[in-house]
């Protein structure tokens, strides 16, 4: 499973990228609003992070002529060449949007996906990615990781290019089980992400292993 960090907090982001292996970075309209930075401002700096990072996008339009031209849009303003990923919403607007996107050879992420036929769909629709969203299925009471492994055993059952992109977690357990059933990706906040590579245990012997080790340097 490979990570990707789904924010626009421009110093979180910096802070990860100093040292997390991630993969890329993920947006959706909510996110941009808690940067407090309008979209262009918010991507341009994400950009510099990022580097040649995949950067998924989601169009703020909700109807599919407007979503491609905003698509097109960001793909050109951006300069992002193949790493940019348009994210759409599975509507019905969506999915035609995903199929003309897909014919203009720009990269498309299926996004608030519940169920595994909305991801099935957007498979067939050409999506690269299908973003299934964990945590707001567990809190109504549905089972998001199940959901997300049933969309895992499609790609491999009917050899679909398609990938998985887990999202929408609250804890570090979601992230843990949604690895273990086989998720291709993961879009994960900054506080989770943080807490994946945090243990009290690797502090305690961090903190032995320099107390014994403080005057063995000889070389
Ligand atoms: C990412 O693609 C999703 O937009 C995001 O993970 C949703 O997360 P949330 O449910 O925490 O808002």
């Amino acid at each position: 499973m490979i990570y990707l960090a789904d924010t626009a907090d421009i110093e979180a982001l910096k802070k990860l990228y100093s040292f997390f292996p991630l993969e890329g970075v993920t947006t959706n309209p909510t996110i941009l609003k808690q940067s407090g930075l309008k979209l262009s401002k918010a991507i341009a700096e994400v950009i510099n992070i990022v580097g040649k990072g995949m950067i998924h996008v989601q169009v703020l339009s909700n109807r599919a002529e407007e979503m491609v031209a905003e698509a097109k849009k960001y793909k050109e303003y951006f300069d992002l060449g193949n790493n940019y990923y348009a994210k759409i919403p599975v509507s019905v607007e969506g999915y035609k949007a995903m199929q003309i996107l897909k014919d203009a050879g720009i990269n498309v992420t299926a996004t608030a996906i519940f169920t595994q036929q909305q991801a099935l769909v957007a498979s067939r629709a050409g999506a690269d990615f299908v973003a299934p969203y964990v945590s707001r299925l567990d809190n109504i009471s549905s089972h998001g990781i199940e959901v997300v492994a049933d969309i895992v055993t499609n790609t491999v059952e009917f050899d679909l290019p398609t990938r998985v992109l887990a999202a929408s977690f609250k804890t570090v357990d979601q992230i843990h089980r949604v690895s273990m059933v086989g998720a291709h990706s993961a879009t994960i906040g900054p506080d989770l992400l943080m807490q994946l590579v945090a243990h009290p245990m690797t502090d305690i012997s961090i903190t032995q292993f320099e107390v014994d080790g403080k005057d063995l340097y000889d070389i």
